[in-house]
């Protein structure tokens, strides 16, 4: 059982991947950290409590991080992707109860869970002000997963840069520096993690839970806007759930162990790079790169989560 915090900016996939987390037999998710990112902090925590409740799950604590880079600059967000609330068409009801806790609860987490798990699928800035508030208590945790930067592949953002390390370079930087153990899902594995439409409509024909509405509504909307940038691509790319399912399926995913860092400056901010040159492992490498998996395993799996019921 992977006993998981998350961080995470819903938004259309990260709504997806708080589901799949939900959903998942083997995954007990502790608490969800919301940020800035693809909407504001206030609305991310609105979308997280919403989906908590359609879940069943309002124990779970919601802990509210960042509103802004560390920076300090005026944060971006993407209703044209995500929709003006950040779940496409839905609009979350107002004044849904939600179990808020202060940023201090990631470390009585950490500290109660010594196995405990963290995925990262927003900007990375409030886990670089975890580290940067508890360094020893952040050290403790073995796991981290990152969805974030590219290789080998155009960024999303910029030419160059993925938005979540584009978002928050100097947040990554510190995460990538400080933490004990990071797996990194970037875009070359995330953009190729596409949900179609027809794979959306099986879920909802065949779903045994309360997401059976949602689920397609939010991924026909985030299809439609994909189709306007990538017309040639079969549907949406599902970056943060397919974080989850390399966390689930590690021993699946083509990874190599390398040194990660994310340039700050210029055109090339948020452009993440490694050593490619050879097929060695740095001494002291500790950021493992996904880079390659088999898609009909991963539509398979997103399918019998997403479809699945509640435990
Ligand atoms: O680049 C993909 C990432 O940026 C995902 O986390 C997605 O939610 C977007 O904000
Ligand atoms: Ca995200």
């Amino acid at each position: 059982m992977r006993k998981l915090l998350l961080f995470a900016d819903p938004g259309i996939d990260d709504s997806l991947a708080i589901i799949y987390a939900l959903l998942h037999p083997d995954i007990d998710v502790l608490g969800v950290v919301t940020s800035f990112g693809n909407v504001s902090k206030q609305q991310a925590t609105e979308n997280t409590a919403y989906l908590l409740k359609l879940a069943g799950r309002e124990d779970i604590p919601v802990i509210e991080g960042a509103t802004f880079p560390l920076s300090g600059e005026y944060s971006v967000y993407y209703p044209e992707i995500h929709g003006a609330e950040g779940l496409g068409p839905i609009r979350p009801p107002n004044g849904i109860q939600v179990n808020l806790k202060r940023f201090s609860h990631v470390f009585e987490l950490i500290e109660k869970h010594p196995d405990l798990t963290i995925a990262d699928i927003g900007r990375p800035t409030s886990l670089a002000h975890a580290f940067n508030l508890n360094l020893e208590r952040l050290q403790k945790v073995n796991d981290i997963f990152s969805m974030g930067g590219a290789f080998f592949v155009p960024g999303n953002v910029t030419a160059l840069a993925e938005a979540n390390y584009h978002g928050d370079p100097v947040a990554a930087n510190v995460v990538l520096k400080y933490a004990k153990n990071v797996y990194i899902a970037p875009l070359n594995v995330t953009d190729r993690a596409i949900v179609t439409r027809e794979a959306a409509a099986h879920i909802e024909s065949i779903s045994k839970n309360p997401f059976k509405d949602l689920i397609p509504a939010v991924t026909n909307y985030y299809a439609a806007a994909y189709a306007k940038l990538r017309p040639h691509q079969n549907g949406p790319s599902i970056h943060d759930a397919f974080a989850l399912y390399y966390m689930m399926n590690m021993e699946k995913i083509y990874s190599v162990k390398k040194t990660v860092s994310v340039c700050v400056q210029s055109d090339a901010r948020g452009m993440s790079f490694a050593d490619f040159r050879n097929h060695l492992t740095p001494p002291g490498a500790k950021h493992t790169i996904a880079l390659n998996f088999n898609y009909q395993d991963f539509l398979t799996d997103f399918i019998k989560v997403m479809s699945s019921e509640i435990s």
